[in-house]
Order: C-alpha cells, then sequence, then structure tokens
C-alpha cells in the first residue's frame, strides 16, 4: 500500500497481529477506555467485519459486526492507514470515507484513542496527571519565557508541555505594521476561494475565519526568515524547518464571539487531527499575537501533556480537568507540537478586539501526504461556500 508502510491483511491482522499486540500489554491500556465506549465494528468494502467488543474488564476481538453499537464500513487502504496513523476517524469522516452501517459515527471519533493504543501502542492521556518534566520534576502550565531564557529549560517545557509561551518578542511598532498587513490580506479574501475559512452568525452574517495563504505584504512575508521566529522553531530540539516561504507561509486568524456555523472557535482538536500523525509530527505551530488573547478575547486553550498520549472529546468546547489557557499580549509568540491537544473556545468578552493572531507551521523535513494530497486538512475544504461543517454535521452525512 502506502509507501514505507507495510500492507496489512485485514482477516489475519485481527485473528494473530493484534490479538498479539493486545497479549503484549496494549490490551491493558486500553481496558478502562473502551469500557465506556461501547462496541466497534470496521466492515471492509471487499468483504470482512470484526468487532471490538468491550466485556467484563476486557477487550474481545470477534469476527462478524452483528453484534456492534457503531458498525463503519471502509475501503481497506483507509482502514490500513488508520493501522498505520496515517487516517484519522474525523478525517475519514470529513472525505467521506467512513461509512455509518449501523449506529453513530461519532462513537467511532470517541474510540480513536483506543484504536491509537491498539494500532500503535500510544498510552491513554489522563487529564488529572501532574505536569513534571523528563526528570519526574513538577512544572507550572502558566510558566512563560523570554527568548533570552535558558534554553536548556525551555526545551524541557516544550517537550513536557507540549506548548510554550514567549513574551515581548515583537515591538508595539511592529505589531502595528502586521495588523495592517493582517487586515489588508482580510480585505482581499473571498468566500469560496479554498484559501480562507468562512463561519456564520447566529443571524446568518458570514464571517471570515482563517486567510491561510496571507503573507502577500513585505512584513508578513519576511517572517519565515526572521531569526526569532527561526530561533523559536529550534526550542523543540527536533529537525524542524519552515517549509512555506511564499503566500501560503503565514495565516491570519480571527476570533469572533458569536460565530455558530463553521470552525471559527476551533473545537478542541490536534493538528494531525484530519489524519499523517505518523508522517507529520512532530510539527509545530507558532503563533504570533497582534492583539491581547485573553480569555475575553479568545485565547489557546492547551491539554499539558497530551501530545505524549492518545485523547479525544465529544463535544466542541467541553470543560476538561487540567486544560489551561495561554494568555498573551500583543508582541508574544506561542509555539505548540500539533498533536497537543489544543482549542480556542469562543471569546467571552462583551466587545472587542477579539484575538488576531498570525500562524507559521514548522514541519519536519521530508514530510509528505501519503495519497499525494496537498494537505491533510484540505478534507475540511471544498464547499462553494467556504463554508467548515462541524464534525458531528460531517459525522451526520456519513
Ligand atoms: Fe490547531
Amino acid at each position: 500500500m502506502t509507501q514505507g508502510f507495510s500492507a496489512l491483511d485485514f482477516d489475519e491482522y485481527h485473528r494473530k497481529e493484534l490479538p498479539r499486540l493486545m497479549a503484549e500489554g496494549r490490551e491493558a491500556l486500553v481496558a478502562d477506555e473502551v469500557a465506556r465506549r461501547g462496541s466497534l465494528a470496521f466492515r471492509i468494502d471487499d468483504g470482512g467485519s470484526y468487532t471490538y467488543q468491550p466485556r467484563q474488564g476486557r477487550l474481545e476481538i470477534v469476527p462478524g459486526d452483528v453484534a456492534a453499537d457503531t458498525v463503519v464500513g471502509l475501503d481497506r487502504a483507509s482502514w490500513a492507514g488508520l493501522v498505520h496513523d496515517l487516517e484519522s476517524a474525523p478525517g475519514l469522516l470529513y472525505d467521506g470515507r467512513a461509512r455509518s452501517l449501523r449506529g453513530d459515527l461519532m462513537r467511532f471519533v470517541m474510540w480513536e484513542p483506543a484504536l491509537r493504543a491498539l494500532y500503535n501502542g500510544v498510552p491513554i492521556h489522563d487529564p488529572g496527571a501532574p505536569l513534571v518534566d523528563a526528570e519526574g520534576e513538577s512544572l507550572d502550565p502558566a510558566q512563560t519565557f523570554r527568548l533570552d531564557d535558558d534554553p536548556e529549560e525551555m526545551t524541557a517545557f516544550m517537550r513536557a508541555a507540549g506548548y510554550i509561551l514567549l513574551k515581548n518578542v515583537f515591538s508595539e511598532a511592529e505589531v502595528a505594521a502586521l495588523r495592517k498587513e493582517a487586515e489588508a490580506a482580510g480585505e482581499r479574501a473571498v468566500e469560496g476561494d479554498q484559501k480562507s475559512w468562512w463561519g456564520k452568525t447566529a443571524s446568518g452574517e458570514v464571517l471570515l475565519s482563517r486567510v491561510i495563504e496571507a503573507a502577500v505584504l513585505p512584513a508578513m512575508r519576511s517572517l519565515p526568515r526572521d531569526p526569532r521566529i527561526l530561533r523559536i522553531g529550534e526550542i523543540p530540539g527536533v529537525d524542524l524547518e519552515l517549509p512555506h516561504q511564499g503566500e501560503d507561509g503565514v495565516a491570519v486568524l480571527w476570533k469572533s464571539p458569536d460565530a455558530v456555523e463553521g470552525i471559527t472557535n476551533l473545537p478542541w482538536h490536534r493538528d494531525c487531527g484530519m489524519g499523517g500523525h505518523a508522517l507529520t509530527c512532530p510539527c509545530c505551530v507558532c503563533q504570533i499575537y497582534l492583539t491581547p488573547a485573553t480569555p475575553e478575547m479568545g485565547p489557546l486553550e492547551v491539554l499539558p501533556g497530551s501530545h505524549r498520549g492518545a485523547y479525544a472529546f465529544a463535544e466542541p468546547h467541553e470543560r476538561v480537568p487540567g486544560a489551561v489557557a495561554v494568555p498573551a499580549e500583543a508582541g508574544d509568540v506561542s509555539l505548540h507540537f500539533g498533536d497537543v491537544m489544543h482549542g480556542t473556545p469562543p471569546p467571552t468578552g462583551e466587545q472587542g478586539p477579539y484575538r488576531v493572531s498570525l500562524l507559521l507551521s514548522f514541519a519536519g523535513k521530508g514530510s509528505y501526504h501519503h495519497r499525494g494530497k496537498r494537505h491533510y486538512n484540505d478534507v475540511l475544504l471544498g464547499q462553494e461556500d467556504g463554508q467548515i461543517a462541524s464534525l458531528r454535521a460531517a459525522a451526520e452525512r456519513g
């Protein structure tokens, strides 16, 4: 099948490989998790189905799907991609490649952490666990840094927490120039141009939430070569680069409190949530704040340490124990691993300016799309009006 990944036999995998992995410890990883998820079956297009059946604190892999609460129809390559951590439940839903043959496809989404544990040995993240570094020393999730702080300390925090906030990286004058350019990028965006994301308010007003090819003006265009940004890209201590140096090198994000459609206020997610984790991670998103990003203005929220485990959320802005906001001021810069659970809840303030920030994506060297497409997130695009469906709406379509 996919370049660099072994072919899989659906039947043999479920009869031999998966039971062997489970006996070696992966069943224990998921026992508590699957007990609250109900049973899930995969039925493959050209024949065969297996049910993942929780029973009395154990997990059984049962041929057929007659007793499964939810039956997901997939083609063989999509299922194999799921095993190799190249496909994800949300990505398959948005792309129309996962079909509901019985039950609610959201159950497939909620099963994903258990699938990651079973297929890839990734532990289920415990959001109640304290944040500690590699030596077991406890860390304060609210700690912030400056660019000239001890690099080793910053790396240790980033690796443990999955994010870091750097204060006062850009001056007031620089922020003002970038804001002007961000406004110009917003004015150029057109609904349905496939280079911007749009949402709607309760009264039906159309909102621009993101421009993904914004580096059309000089200050914005110079950011991927700015020594401060390059220095921040070194904090994780992994081989990263900024592959996009042209107009698609910088995206602008606008927060809005009253968006009810689209994903203006991004639900909890991982940036590899549409697929490609095995190829694209570790990767990082760098965010330059052009306005304050307090809870009133719509900050980034993260689940510290969640990049080291598997986790899923049922509802877009569910309150989770252990989740923290990353409150920033204009000129601050945050960096987060793409696979730390994060989201941006709606601003709670009655008056703006709501958060405006710039996004630059650091990628691992040599990453590509396993199906030869442009980007995993492109499954979100495609509607003529540029509106992005919610995950639940995509599940109901399937
Ligand atoms: Fe994200």
